[in-house]
């Protein structure tokens, strides 16, 4: 969910409020992929890196998240949607923790639309941390295989994603599920994150349709 700073930066209002913008597309943008019958939307909302951001801005975005976790995310239960967090647990703060646990549990049984929500996340942190539990497990050399790290990663359950789009035209991959998007299809959108919604979600599928995924094979 790339662009919100740009979004504020172009209309001269605080970064925050291109944060704020941001969850409104994300609630926008959930709606329609429940219209457009998507099980499983992660998004990327607070990487590793990002605490190297000022501290308002980090307090901003902690701030938002919590509104997000209050205001927007209920309502998206009522519509079906189960909310599970994945990332790091240990530098979040603890009374967002806690909130983030109470909607998973609200939301345990929703079965419409599976929104994952990357928050304190990073691919190489998760792979490093994946590694450290098949030490602590025991995970003899020979017993090492796909399987065994996938279960050990943040969210095991999180489906390998078909398709991942990048908003606000970069270009990159910048830590997000690198594990799980090995054959994933790769979409970049120029719209900053703030104007995306139902329009460029359903152009970004029809292009994914477009694509034949051969992994690998002929
Ligand atoms: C993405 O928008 C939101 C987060 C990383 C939290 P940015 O804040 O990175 O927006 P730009 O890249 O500055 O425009
Ligand atoms: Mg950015």
């Amino acid at each position: 969910m790339d662009g919100n700073g740009r979004w504020a930066a172009a209309r001269g209002v605080p970064v925050a409020e291109g944060h704020r913008a941001g969850a409104r597309a994300l609630r926008r943008t959930v709606e329609a992929a429940i219209d457009l019958g998507v099980e499983s939307l992660a998004v990327y909302a607070f990487s590793t890196e990002n605490w190297a951001r000022p501290p308002d801005e980090v307090e901003s975005i902690m701030e938002l998240m919590d509104e997000t976790i209050e205001r927007e995310l209920p309502d998206l239960a009522k519509q079906g949607v189960r909310t599970r967090f994945f990332g790091r647990r240990d530098r979040v703060p603890q009374a967002l923790l806690e909130k983030m646990s109470r909607l998973e549990g609200e939301t345990a049984h929703s079965d419409r639309l599976s929104l994952w929500i990357a928050f304190d996340y990073g691919s190489r942190a998760e792979i490093v941390d994946a590694a450290r539990r098949l030490l602590e497990d025991g995970v003899r050399p020979q017993d090492m295989s796909e399987e065994a790290v996938a279960a050990r990663l943040y969210a095991p359950e999180l489906p390998d994603p078909d398709l991942v789009i990048r908003t606000s035209g970069e270009q990159r991959i910048s830590n997000f599920l690198l594990w799980q998007s090995a054959y994933s299809e790769l979409v970049f959108d120029e719209t900053l994150w703030p104007d995306f919604g139902e329009e460029r979600l359903r152009a970004a599928l029809e292009e994914y349709e477009q694509r034949a995924r051969r992994y690998g094979a002929r």
